[in-house]
């Protein structure tokens, strides 16, 4: 028998005691890069587009209003999110600057949507998002005609875009970044332009806004060096799609299962390969977990996963590792950190410039729970053997330290606190419940 255990929500804190483990079946929210990206395909298609499963986070909903203020009929219902394709032209003139909140994929994307319109925008964010860095999705846009001027320093938003005399031009792109967020941009202003888009070389970031495209009918050809798009003529026809859920926010959970027999099972949750990198890095650290595709819809594939154990060898994530897991860095670390192996993560820099600099803060959050951290420029090595004692820390407004941080308290004996946890609602609001619901005394 277990005795039921969770987190206590007070304010913008959680009180947690543990030590805790999570075991049981859940179905985690809608997936966010994926929501972002349907809702602004349905946008731009031809007619009447249903999203199931559309994520209540604050950073979707920030893409959704974006898309309403510029004219696109969103409406919500018990079923679906049911969005009225304005076709690539059809989008109108938003009265005001849209706000992107928190939300990077938000600003980054729409650029890429506005870039490419006849009338002039606005985009804004939160002091978070415009302390980040637009250089890497501008300069393209730039290339490809585009006119945008940057009012933050060293190219930080807020952001505004003028329409030039004429459309944009397909342009040939060498990646400074390989960022899914940069590239989905060039693709989206790209559809709308007068010639073939290239972008090289072939990265590893999640690919949701090539397979979602190809699978709409754009032509897309993929070559050992890169990808090439081929602008289209027509708006692609309208389409249903249910939102796998998010394998992002199952990483919280997976890094501190129950020991086999028991386990962690999440249902229909999105298994696109370009995500997984952080379950065979998990399977390698000696983590027992399978999955099962069961539909694809988009090109985009989902079904269950199942986690049981925690780490039991050294987990190291470098290279495209790191691209290919860079929003499960801060679970892994703390399931590392909470199983008493060493970790290294490097060719992180990109990590500095998340929704925090998460290498500073997961520094911090790691050594406040008694770990042995080394942190450089690019790099982090937390030494194995920590010995976790209960502690009182802040999310410093990012939902996924917030996350790492409740996973710590989980496997540390006594009574933590984590502040600041309201920025959680950006990416997961269900996360507290779910957490209370798989949590359980060890
Ligand atoms: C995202 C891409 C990643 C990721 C972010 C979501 C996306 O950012 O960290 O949370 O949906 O395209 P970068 O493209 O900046 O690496």
């Amino acid at each position: 028998m277990h005795r039921n255990a969770g987190i206590q929500v007070r304010g913008d804190c959680w009180h947690i005691r543990g030590p805790l483990e999570f075991a049981g079946t859940f179905t985690p929210p809608g997936d966010k890069s994926l929501a972002h990206r349907a809702l602004l395909l349905a946008a731009l298609a031809s007619g009447r587009c249903a999203l199931g499963n559309l994520p209540e986070s604050e950073d979707v909903l920030r893409t959704r209003l974006g898309l309403e203020s510029l004219g696109v009929p969103i409406a919500i219902d018990a079923r679906a999110c049911r969005v009225r394709g304005v076709g690539l032209r059809g989008l109108t003139a938003a009265g005001d600057a849209i706000d992107c909140g928190n939300s990077g994929t938000t600003l980054r994307l729409l650029l890429g949507v506005l870039a490419a319109q006849s009338f002039p925008s606005e985009l804004r964010g939160d002091a978070s998002l415009s302390g980040r860095p637009m250089r890497r999705v501008v300069a393209p846009l730039r290339a490809m005609g585009a006119q945008v001027t940057c009012f933050g320093a060293d190219e930080r938003p807020p952001l505004a875009i003028t329409p030039g005399s004429r459309r944009l031009r397909g342009v040939d792109h060498q990646l400074s970044v390989d960022s899914a967020q940069v590239r989905s941009a060039i693709l989206l202003a790209g559809v709308a332009a007068e010639g073939v888009t290239r972008i090289r070389p072939v990265s590893a970031a999640r690919d949701h806004t090539e397979r979602m495209l190809r699978s709409l009918g754009v032509e897309m050809p993929r070559d050992p060096e890169g990808t090439t798009l081929v602008p289209v003529q027509v708006p692609w026809s309208a389409f249903s799609f249910a939102i796998p859920g998010d394998l992002s926010a199952v990483a919280f959970f997976a890094a501190r299962t129950a020991a086999p027999p028991d386990a962690l099972c999440a249902s229909a949750v999105g298994l696109n390969p370009g995500r997984m990198r952080f379950v065979e890095i998990l399977a390698d650290a000696g983590v027992e977990v399978t999955w099962e595709e069961q539909r694809s819809e988009l090109c985009e594939p989902s079904g269950t996963l199942r986690v049981a154990g925690v780490m039991q060898r050294p987990l190291r994530i470098a290279g495209a590792d790191t691209v290919r897991c860079i929003d499960e860095i801060p679970a892994l670390l703390a399931g590392a950190v909470a199983a008493g192996v060493e970790a290294r993560v490097e060719d992180a820099a990109e990590l500095r410039v998340k929704e925090s600099d998460r290498v500073a803060a997961m520094t911090q959050l790691l050594r406040a729970f008694g770990a042995v951290v080394h942190e450089s420029a690019d790099a982090l090595h937390v030494e194995a053997g920590a010995r976790l004692r209960a502690a009182h820390v802040h999310s410093r407004g990012d939902h996924r330290v917030a996350m790492a941080a409740a996973i710590l308290a989980a496997a540390t004996p006594g009574d933590s606190v984590v502040d600041g946890v309201r920025c959680v609602r950006t990416s997961y609001p269900g996360f507290a419940d779910d957490f209370s619901r798989l949590a359980r005394a060890r």
